[in-house]
């Protein structure tokens, strides 16, 4: 008897895929990323290699990336900004093109790989500048990490599957410690041990069991199925899920080989609703309980009165559940960590897609896992 055997599949733990594999390592990816880096009870990170940059925090922060990457920096970048700390996102391949601010800043390249020549390009010219730089990445000794002033690791492990999943998650953990170690930093007045640090703290060692949740209970599945045929699919969010909504787009993009657009849930009806029929699902995410949730169940409204099927990921929220034609449930969270639990059922959905309509999912068409041309 012969056992059909591929050296492809060896490193696939049984998963048909290298993404679902890789979907479901993010609960030890994220333990990874915090371990030996919380004292929760002290409220600090300790994030030795960036000591320096802790001791004497910069004024203003710019993030530089692209693709995946770019939609952690957005989030980043919000973090910063919601520490009283003043923070931009630029697309990497942009950068150069923007006059550049005076003052003390750090300019921090997020990219998996610490390959992407596009990214390092905007690194080194920022260093061009005299500016101070710092690489998050998954790779030791990557030319990022090794030309920046500072290195952050993310500790995903290694990640075959061409569409980042786990590296995007442990890239928005790695940053919510980046942001606690300057934010809260010995200059910056902050008492470490304050309810918001804590909380904060809390929540990040409560996400990798919530993860663990989402995957466990999905439905993304069976969503999936039920809207195989669409002409096109709109996601949205708000706040801290507009990163979410643009990544769950490219996710689904990259491997289905679909239309999709993510937009800032607001921003939709400002011409893209001429697009909006009872063809195109619009992926709406929902979370939390305040004006920013309220505001896009308004979106989710216009959306419905239009016809098109909306699939809502929500914790819970039973005003976008009645509008909804499909939930993604996902448990309540902080609101820092509550993008990522979203975030893990618009990959299985994604996933699930382009699984259903056979598509090439850990090498998709003309796409390649770190691109180093400009
Ligand atoms: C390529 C990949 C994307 C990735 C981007 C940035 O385009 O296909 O999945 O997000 O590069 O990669 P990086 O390694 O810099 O994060």
């Amino acid at each position: 008897e012969t056992v059909d055997w591929d050296l492809e599949d060896t490193g696939k733990s049984g998963y048909d895929h290298y993404m679902l594999k890789e979907i479901n390592e993010q609960p030890h990816a994220l333990r990874q990323c915090l371990s030996g880096r919380v004292d929760e009870l002290d409220g600090r990170v300790e994030l030795e290699e960036l000591d320096d940059l802790i001791e004497d925090p910069p004024e203003a922060v710019q993030f530089v990336a692209c693709g995946t990457s770019y939609h952690a920096a957005l989030y980043g970048a919000r973090r910063f900004r919601d520490r009283g700390i003043p923070a931009q996102a630029f697309v990497a391949s942009e950068y150069a093109t923007e006059v550049p601010p005076t003052g003390d800043r750090l300019v921090i390249g997020v990219t998996q790989s610490g390959e992407t020549a596009d990214t390092l390009s905007a690194l080194r010219e920022a260093r061009n500048r005299g500016v101070e730089t710092l690489a998050v990445t998954n790779v030791v000794g990557s030319t990022a990490a090794r030309e920046c002033d500072h290195a952050l690791y993310i500790r995903a492990g290694p990640e075959i599957g061409v569409a980042a999943t786990k590296t995007f998650s442990s890239q928005l953990v790695a940053l919510n410690l980046l942001v606690e170690g300057v934010a809260n930093g010995p200059r910056s007045g902050v008492r470490p041990r304050s309810d918001g640090v804590r909380g904060r703290l809390a929540a990040l060692r409560e996400l990798p069991g919530q993860v663990q949740q989402v995957l466990d209970e999905s439905n993304a599945a069976e969503v999936a199925r039920t809207y195989l045929d669409s002409s096109g699919y709109f996601f949205i969010g708000r706040g801290y899920n507009y990163p979410v909504a643009l990544e769950g787009a490219l996710k689904f993009k990259e491997i289905t080989y679909e239309h999709a657009e993510g937009f800032p849930a607001g921003e939709l009806k400002h011409g893209t609703l001429a697009l909006v029929t009872a063809d195109t699902p619009v992926i709406a995410v929902v979370t939390g309980d305040d004006e920013i949730a309220r505001k896009t169940v308004g979106n989710v409204k216009e959306v419905e009165a239009r016809d098109a099927p909306v699939i809502a990921v929500t914790d819970g929220r039973s005003d976008v559940e009645r509008y909804a034609d499909e939930v993604l449930e996902i448990p309540k969270a902080h609101s820092v960590t509550m993008p990522l639990l979203a975030n893990a059922q618009l990959q299985l959905v994604a996933y699930h897609v382009a699984n259903e309509l056979g598509r090439s999912i850990d090498k998709p068409r003309n796409l390649a896992k770190s691109v180093t041309v400009e």
